[in-house]
């Protein structure tokens, strides 16, 4: 018989763009259960993405089932799961009836392009405007990103609801009758799972909806004026890392609290343990996303990286900001291999693909479905892949798929150097190495005689793609700088859990070092390192700049 242990675990829940999973943790992050489902994603015309949503909490709940079973199939209960902690993707907007609370319009995901030409006439529209920023009246877009940190994009929520506004008439009838309630992918869940009881945001998520001044770190006025948004129709923003319901009854869950609440890649920068100034990640998920925690200062940036909250660790914590380069198309380039293409049938043959071929023949493909994001921001540009020829095969085709990833990290690798250097400089401070003296953050530290002390040289990986060795590799070789990848690598939903435990202070967790986590997650690592010469990387690196100039603009 399994022998009964009173134990204290907390759980996560990770609600990504292709995906959900639930997981089990103990005080040393050890899995206890684990389980994960693809979601249906919805392509109605040529660059729209949308989600039912109510799949998001069917799919969530049956990885939960099939996690509890786990879990009491190892002789716990229930009630040894303290709390629970939520990531999401972000930006991906969804619109409901606060009186009969069904959605307006299907969610629509982050990466959905629809509203591309809408978006050219808002920026028109901004430039016969001021916005009053910390750094004084500024006109039109520069105005917006100096209060947001972002650029006028399709990526960011109130584009998406510029077209929901116009465009669908239920929205149109529930402003006018005041009903209307507004929220991203963690406001839905929490709204769900407390039966409709709280309808909160978590910082995070706030910050990438446009309406959010980083500043000020709230939602602000100027711009919710600017895009039409019924500011009482705006979920409370709250921090990542406090008690804010639980479960309603009937769930599985019933009466867990909800402890922890965070975008993914935020989520992911506390997983790994990114807590401190000049700590970076980057997280391969159906995007790409390297993020640099800047410390609770906000760093702007003048190489197309974005600026964004990182983390808040309660109420009456201080909010850290961090810099962020974010790929549209990542681990979604190799799903569209399988789904599109028909060209394999499971995620992982692409890597093995890849592998049959020395190189991609001359092939690049530039992934840019949803335009390009960091740091080119292009809504025109489109997906391309040139230097075919009869020589090609489905193998270098895979190869050049990898690549492209690999390529934007680079090109965000070098942006991110800048923008760091830059803040160094002018006095932001320089980045600081870990206390033990091995780096493991990512970032070399001042105390690196000779060097320049924004110099990135180590990348810190997590996400699906990253189980991929000749990904690694691939990365390793564009970027010439090792590529460092944890055995445990679901850093998203380890960072949820983190929170939601610290919040509980469960473990000793404290989330203001990241001391009190030197136990948690020290399972091995692969180091990755170039195998190429300068040479090859830098002639690899020109074709790929060359390809990405014949892709931009292409939409008229
Ligand atoms: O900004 C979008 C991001 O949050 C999506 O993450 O994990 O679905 O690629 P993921």
């Amino acid at each position: 018989a399994v022998q009964q242990r009173e134990t204290e675990f907390v759980g996560a829940i990770d609600c990504g763009t292709t995906s959900c999973r639930f997981y089990i943790f103990d005080q040393w992050a050890d899995i206890i259960a684990n389980y994960q489902i693809e979601f249906e994603q919805l392509h109605p015309e040529p660059g729209w993405h949308e989600h039912d949503p109510s799949i998001y909490t069917r799919e969530i709940d049956r990885c939960i089932e099939e996690g509890l079973k786990q879990f009491k199939d190892k002789g716990h209960e229930l009630r040894e799961l303290k709390c629970v902690g939520i990531a999401t993707q972000r930006e991906t907007t969804l619109l409901w009836d606060k009186e009969t609370g069904e959605p307006l319009y299907n969610a629509i995901a982050w990466p959905d392009a629809r509203n591309a030409a809408n978006v050219r006439d808002l920026r028109a529209r901004a430039e016969e405007r001021t916005f009053h920023t910390p750094d004084g009246e500024i006109v039109g877009e520069e105005g917006i990103r100096r209060l947001t940190g972002l650029p006028l994009s399709t990526y960011f929520s109130a584009t998406k609801w510029d077209w929901m506004k116009d465009n669908v008439e239920e929205v149109a009838d529930a402003i006018e009758k005041k009903t209307l309630l507004m929220g991203t992918v963690d406001t839905w869940l929490v709204y769900q799972y407390t039966g409709g009881e709280k309808h909160i945001t978590d910082a995070s998520n706030a910050c990438r909806t446009l309406l959010y001044n980083l500043h000020k770190q709230d939602w602000c006025d100027e711009l919710c004026e600017f895009f039409q948004v019924p500011m009482d129709a705006l979920p409370r923003v709250v921090s990542n890392s406090e008690v804010y319901g639980v479960f309603k009854k009937g769930h599985p869950l019933e009466g867990v609290p909800i402890a922890g609440l965070i975008g993914d890649q935020q989520a992911a920068l506390v997983g790994n343990k990114c807590l401190k100034k000049g700590d970076a990640k980057q997280t391969y998920g159906t995007g790409c996303f390297m993020l640099y925690n800047t410390g609770t200062e906000v760093v702007r940036s003048t190489h197309g990286l974005v600026s964004t909250v990182g983390y808040k660790m309660g109420p009456n914590e201080p909010l850290h900001y961090a810099l962020e380069g974010s790929v549209a198309v990542g681990g979604s380039s190799v799903t569209w291999l399988r789904d599109n293409l028909g060209m394999i049938e499971h995620p992982r043959e692409a890597g093995k693909l890849a592998e049959q071929v020395e190189d991609t023949g001359g092939v690049y493909f530039v992934t840019g479905f949803s335009g390009l994001f960091a740091p080119y921001w292009d809504m025109r540009a489109t997906g391309m892949m040139i230097g075919l020829s009869t020589y090609t095969t489905k193998h270098h085709i895979a190869r050049a798929t990898l690549e492209a990833t690999c390529f934007q990290t680079r090109a965000i690798l070098e942006a991110m150097s800048k923008d760091v250097a830059l803040s160094a400089a002018a006095g932001g401070g320089k980045p600081k190495p870990d206390g033990n003296g091995e780096r493991v953050d990512g970032v070399k530290g001042e105390d690196d005689q000779g060097e320049d002390p924004a110099e990135i040289r180590v990348l810190q990986v997590d996400g699906g793609m990253t189980g991929s060795d000749v990904t690694m590799q691939l990365q390793a070789d564009i970027l010439g700088i090792d590529v460092r990848r944890p055995l445990m690598r679901e850093s998203t939903v380890l960072g949820a859990a983190l929170l939601a435990g610290a919040a509980l202070k469960l473990f000793g967790w404290d989330l203001s070092t990241a001391d009190s986590l030197a136990k948690v997650n020290r399972l091995d690592v692969s180091v990755f390192k170039s195998q190429i010469t300068d040479e090859e990387r830098e002639w690899k690196y020109a074709g790929w700049v060359r390809a990405i100039d014949r892709a931009r603009g292409w939409q008229t």
